[in-house]
């Protein structure tokens, strides 16, 4: 009988494609419909801020240079991945990203997660040679970035530009854009104002009133990385608010 009733979708095309398309229809509906009565598929961590001017600015740079060609961050839930670079990246820790950088080549390591595991200098010698700290590397040197001055004029743009596609930049933020980003790249200047707006910055740069470098604009920026969510003392729920 199994046996006859099988033989009826062999035998015909048209029946045997409209059931087929039935079956995954109904897969699909159970997929898709509970997505519609959800508030959002991004779960909400605690300390996610938008990006402080200066890290803004040198996510452009990254994302100008290329450097996803060669730098995923994205950590994947797989063990290996996690016990070498750290808790797999959440949804939310990339929600103001635009355009993500998640990548799929990793010619060099994840980069997900490199805030704060080097100091100031080994990012600065580094990016500038980067076999003379890792002679082996394959990395090409951005010794340029250090000569270059960053262009930021038009800072505040960057902020509204992406006020319009939902980071929460602040008026605030965004009338103390240019002074903002010039604090956190003199180390000698006042940087509470700066902190308020945007915890946990990492100052870079030179004391002195030097010129902000691209260079400084990206050790600001992979200082950043993976550094908002406070991973260390939380648990699975505390990271829900
Ligand atoms: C041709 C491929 C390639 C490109 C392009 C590249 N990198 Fe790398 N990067 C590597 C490799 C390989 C390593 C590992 C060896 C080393 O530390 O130099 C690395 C290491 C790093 C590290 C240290 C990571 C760690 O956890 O030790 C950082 C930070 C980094 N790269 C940043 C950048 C930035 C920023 C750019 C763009 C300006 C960039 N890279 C472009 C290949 C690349």
């Amino acid at each position: 009988m199994a046996k006859f009733s099988h033989q009826i979708f062999e035998r015909n095309a048209i029946l045997l494609t409209v059931c087929t398309l039935l079956v995954v229809a109904i897969g699909g509906i159970v997929e898709i419909i509970p997505l519609f009565a959800i508030e959002t598929t991004i779960e909400r961590v605690q300390g996610m801020r938008p990006y402080s001017p200066l890290e803004l600015m040198g996510r452009n740079i990254y994302v100008r240079e290329g450097c996803y060609l060669c730098h995923s961050q994205q950590i994947r839930a797989l063990r290996d991945e996690v016990e070498r670079y750290g808790h797999y990246s959440l949804a939310a820790e990339s929600m103001y990203d635009h355009p993500f950088q998640w990548g799929s080549k990793r010619n060099g390591p994840d980069l997900a997660r490199v805030g704060g595991k080097y100091s100031n200098d080994w990012h600065y010698a580094h990016l500038q040679q980067p076999s003379a700290l890792v002679p082996e590397t394959i990395m090409p040197a951005y010794a340029f970035l250090a000569a270059y001055p960053l262009k930021y004029d038009d800072i505040a743009e960057h902020l509204k530009a992406n006020r319009i596609v939902g980071v929460p930049y602040t008026d605030e933020m965004i009338q103390n854009a240019r002074v903002d980003l010039e604090t956190q790249a003199h180390p000698d200047s006042d940087q509470g104002a700066l902190t308020k707006r945007y915890a946990k910055t990492t100052v870079v740069g030179e004391t002195g009133a030097k010129p902000v470098t691209e260079l400084d604009a990206l050790v600001a920026y992979l200082q950043v990385l993976g550094t908002m969510v406070n991973f260390a003392d939380a648990t699975q729920e505390d990271l829900q608010q």
